[in-house]
């Protein structure tokens, strides 16, 4: 049986995630964060005190590094070796490791293999850089959502203030425009629109919205 996968990528805070969940929930299907597999791998290394951005250091934590995801009455849970860290990857200063992480090769084969056997095995939506350039080329159905940074931006400072983080809208500004430019120019699955991908700006739109016209280009 085919199943239904569903690929949203986009830059960070362009309502990826908080509109992959909502349609998750209309579908009843479950939903992937790829982002929270490479943020589990920047928790990693700051715990063990890895650098990031040497290859060698990284590949060798690796070798003894496991990250599963786990749903709970359709809810995604996020283990990194054997310990849930759900909440622990949402930490403001893990996203720059996370994507600082995942310009290496190694990380990203070891992390695609579960992403494809989730998508194989389930209805699915996931989030990402390179779900439907790379993960999932052949998905029939393929999102491309922006917005402005100045909305982006303002979006994760509600965000981290929900989770009782304070950081000021300049500094999460210039996080979010150097977190496009780094995950962008990366040589290995940069962040890009598949040629087949519709594209989304929710400058204009309500998430809501975003999500209302989603469902409706799937069900016709
Ligand atoms: O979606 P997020 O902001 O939680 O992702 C954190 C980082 O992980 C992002 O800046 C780049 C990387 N990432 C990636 O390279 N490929 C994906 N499919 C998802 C995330």
């Amino acid at each position: 049986m085919e199943r239904l996968n569903i690929a949203i990528d986009g830059p960070s805070g362009s309502g990826k995630s908080t509109t992959a969940k909502a349609i998750a929930k209309e579908l009843d299907i479950i939903y992937l964060d790829t982002g929270a597999m490479f943020r589990a791998l920047g928790l990693k290394a700051k715990l063990s005190n890895v650098d990031v951005n040497d290859v060698e250091a990284v590949v060798a934590m690796l070798a003894n590094t496991t990250v599963d995801v786990k749903y709970v009455n359709s809810k995604m849970e996020l283990y990194l070796d054997g310990a849930e860290v759900s909440n622990e990857i949402r930490e403001n200063s893990i996203s720059k490791l996370a994507s600082d992480i995942s310009k290496i090769a190694e990380v990203r084969e070891m992390l695609i293999v579960t992403q494809r056997e989730i998508a194989k095995n389930n209805d699915v939506i996931l989030d990402g850089r390179d779900i439907g350039t790379v993960v999932l080329k052949d998905a029939k159905y393929k999102y491309f959502l922006t917005a402005d940074s100045d909305i982006r931006a303002s979006r994760r400072v509600a965000e981290l203030k929900e989770k009782g983080q304070i950081v000021a809208f300049d500094v999460v500004l210039a996080e979010i425009k150097s977190r496009d430019y780094n995950d962008t120019n990366r040589p290995i699955a940069p962040l890009k629109q598949a040629e087949d991908a519709i594209l989304i700006d929710s400058t204009s739109h309500t998430l809501n919205e975003v999500v209302d016209i989603i469902i409706k280009s799937i069900r016709r």
